[in-house]
């Protein structure tokens, strides 16, 4: 059938067979399908739809329009963690060694920042040398060798979402739950992994921001991986407020030496201990939910995250000694606190995340446009969190940046980010679990 016969089909409202999906996806890569084609492919598909089966066949036909590794040299059980987006979402950075230490090898590719969120390579490129562009065979070995690695998509890995994300990005088609669902899942699949654990992540600081379409995404990820034979679980997590106490680069990975030296906060450890149950699980390591927690714990307690830390920092090129001395980390230039000018004392009643996210992006942190380069010194940090006491003049965050102006830009954008007044009762970050 004719490329524009199949644009038609969706146009009008019909499902497109998995053959027809297949053959849309192989002319993305060979270029027998044009640009223009495949954008117009793509709005019919906002538009009018996909349904499981072929939410699914697209995931496989993106999955493979590129190598899949196998990872044949890691003989155990390998899970990974995938986060559709938040701010101050440092979980991957302790996630991933920590569940390294407690037995399970996770081989872990990532993204860089995307609008308003973080991006864990962005945050790793922050520590001096840290390479994330390991090709698939290096990153095989230091997966078997030291149980975790943390690289960029490479060429090779589907790279019919490399195209088709771009013309998304540049087509407002991106806000599509079987798009998003296909581009996430092919790069994770492509990986090799045994099974995945997904954080969708609902709210203010968040590309989905109701729980219904959190819920719907989780739902059609979980059933698409089913399909495609990878088990895979999600955990829909509130993202209203910042996750711990910083957003950007450095500043991320200082907190996140934090919590793997056991000082981290309260609500990032619930969120990534949540997450490190549910890949244990998967693995069929530990004996239930307590066990594993205890297991997570104990490996935290006793150093050996940490050790795992600074050992993939040292495998991917970068100064394992930052694990020790956060010093070491790249400082701005400029850096102003941010105060409480009320007359009385208050209490924080809520800290909005997409203004501190885009208050982060402003200072240097994130990308405006996808060829800016990030500046590892900037973000966020010292915030405050909601329900705790301030009395006028307490500093309620840090803003890092390289020059005033940009901290102008970044203090303006915070504008009324922080509310005072009775707080919500605490409730738990993790809305909801599917699986
Ligand atoms: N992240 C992805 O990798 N793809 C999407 O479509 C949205 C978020």
């Amino acid at each position: 059938m004719r490329t524009q016969d199949l644009i038609a089909r969706k146009r009008d409202g019909r499902a497109l067979a998995p053959g027809e999906l297949k053959a849309f996806v192989q002319g993305v890569v060979s270029g027998d399908v044009s640009l223009p084609q495949a954008a117009a492919m793509l709005m019919a598909m906002v538009l009018n739809g996909l349904d499981d089966t072929e939410t699914a066949a697209l995931t496989f036909a993106m999955l493979h329009s590129g190598r899949v590794l196998e990872l044949k040299l890691v003989s155990r059980y390998k899970v990974d963690k995938h986060s559709t987006g938040g701010v101050g979402d440092k979980v991957s950075l302790v996630l991933a060694p920590l569940v390294a230490a407690a037995g399970v090898p996770v081989p872990m590719i990532s993204g860089r920042s995307l609008g308003h969120t973080g991006g864990t390579l962005d945050k790793l490129e922050a520590i001096p040398g840290f390479r994330t562009d390991l090709e698939a065979d290096e990153f095989e070995r230091q997966v078997a060798r030291i149980g975790c690695a943390m690289i960029g998509q490479t060429a090779e890995l589907a790279p019919a979402d490399r195209i088709l994300y771009g013309l998304r990005d540049a087509t407002a088609t991106v806000e599509c739950i079987p798009l998003i669902c296909a581009s996430i899942l092919s790069k994770k699949l492509a990986e090799g992994i045994d099974a995945l654990v997904l954080d969708v992540k609902c709210g203010r600081g968040a590309f989905m921001k109701s729980r219904e379409d959190a819920r719907r995404l989780a739902r059609t990820m979980v059933e698409v991986g089913r399909q495609l034979g990878k088990p895979a679980t999600a955990l829909i997590t509130r993202m209203d407020e910042p996750l711990g106490r910083a957003a950007g680069n450095a500043v991320e990975v200082r907190e996140t030496i934090a919590c793997l030296r056991g000082g981290g906060p309260s609500d990032l450890m619930e969120v990534t201990y949540a997450l490190g149950v549910e890949m244990l699980a998967a693995a069929g390591v530990g004996e239930d939910v307590a066990d594993r927690r205890r297991r997570l714990e104990s490996v935290l307690d006793s150093g050996q995250a940490l050790d795992r830390f600074r050992a993939l920092i040292e495998a991917q090129g970068g100064n394992p000694a930052v694990a020790d001395d956060p010093d070491l980390l790249p400082r701005a230039g400029a850096v102003r606190e941010v105060r409480y000018s009320g007359a009385q004392s208050a209490v924080v009643r809520a800290v909005d995340a997409l203004a501190v996210g885009e208050c982060a992006v402003l200072l240097g942190a994130g990308r405006k446009r996808e060829s800016d380069a990030v500046d590892p010194a900037a973000g966020v940090d010292a915030l405050v969190r909601a329900g705790e006491r301030v009395e006028p003049g307490d500093v309620l965050c840090r803003l890092h940046a390289a020059d005033t102006k940009r901290l102008d830009e970044g203090e303006q954008r915070l504008g009324d980010a922080f509310a005072f007044g009775d707080p919500e009762p605490a409730a738990s970050l993790i809305l909801e679990r599917i699986g």
